[in-house]
């Protein structure tokens, strides 16, 4: 019998055309987690890969706050998600929120975003190779962290990442199993030549 996460996972995962490196070839981001707390130590290489991200004049404009299940600190931050995300989100055994430092001694930063981006997937990927899944929440209220964290005034927050191993499906709500139905879509028209209209 196929059980209901061989189905999930095959829905998930990638398949790509051609051969891809492992992390990215199994990275989907799931909405059931096992509460298996990430130990300190994967969690210190988890982070040192966002250390080596590019950005623009490595200004590095990205700072992450980390809250473990079982805190007072996760069950505030959690409390910050709308209703949807923490209908999947609560067995996670931890929390990241990932702020863009917007702004430094030369002024705005325009890369700040951008970068932050680099920096996530940089983690979420060394993450998926100690086997840790993750999934990134941008509905959280983000007026609620600056004020519950007392964040520095340049810590941007932009995203809450769930990371942890996948969960046991069979113990997931009905609403999680079926969101985990829908199809992942992937458009093939990505790139082409450039070639001048001229
Ligand atoms: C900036 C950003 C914000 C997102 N916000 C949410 C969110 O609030 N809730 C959620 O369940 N997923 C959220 N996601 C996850 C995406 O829906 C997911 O990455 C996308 O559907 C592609 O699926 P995949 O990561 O499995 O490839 C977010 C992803 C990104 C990059």
């Amino acid at each position: 019998m196929i059980t209901v996460i061989t189905k999930i996972i095959r829905i998930h995962l990638p398949r790509p055309r051609y051969k891809i490196i492992s992390e990215i070839a199994l990275r989907w981001s799931p909405r059931h987690y096992s509460d298996e707390k990430i130990p300190q130590e994967h969690i210190n290489i988890i982070f040192e890969a966002p250390r080596w991200a590019p950005s623009g004049h490595n200004h590095q404009p990205w700072y992450f706050y980390t809250a473990k299940k079982g805190t007072g600190i996760y069950e505030k931050l959690f409390s910050t998600l709308d209703e949807y995300n923490q209908s999947w989100a609560k067995t996670a055994p931890l929390l990241i929120l990932a702020c863009a430092i917007t702004s430094n001694t030369e002024g705005k930063n325009p890369y700040a975003f951008y970068d932050l981006g680099a920096a996530v997937l940089s983690l979420i990927l060394q993450a998926q190779s100690l086997g840790y899944y993750s999934r990134q929440m941008a509905l959280f209220d983000k007026q609620k962290v600056k004020e519950f964290f007392k964040l520095d005034k340049n810590h941007e927050p932009f995203t809450i990442i769930a990371m942890g191993k996948i969960g046991d499906y069979t113990k997931a709500s009905k609403q999680v199993i079926d969101y985990e139905f829908d199809p992942r879509p992937r458009k093939t028209d990505l790139v082409k030549e450039l070639e001048t209209r001229l």
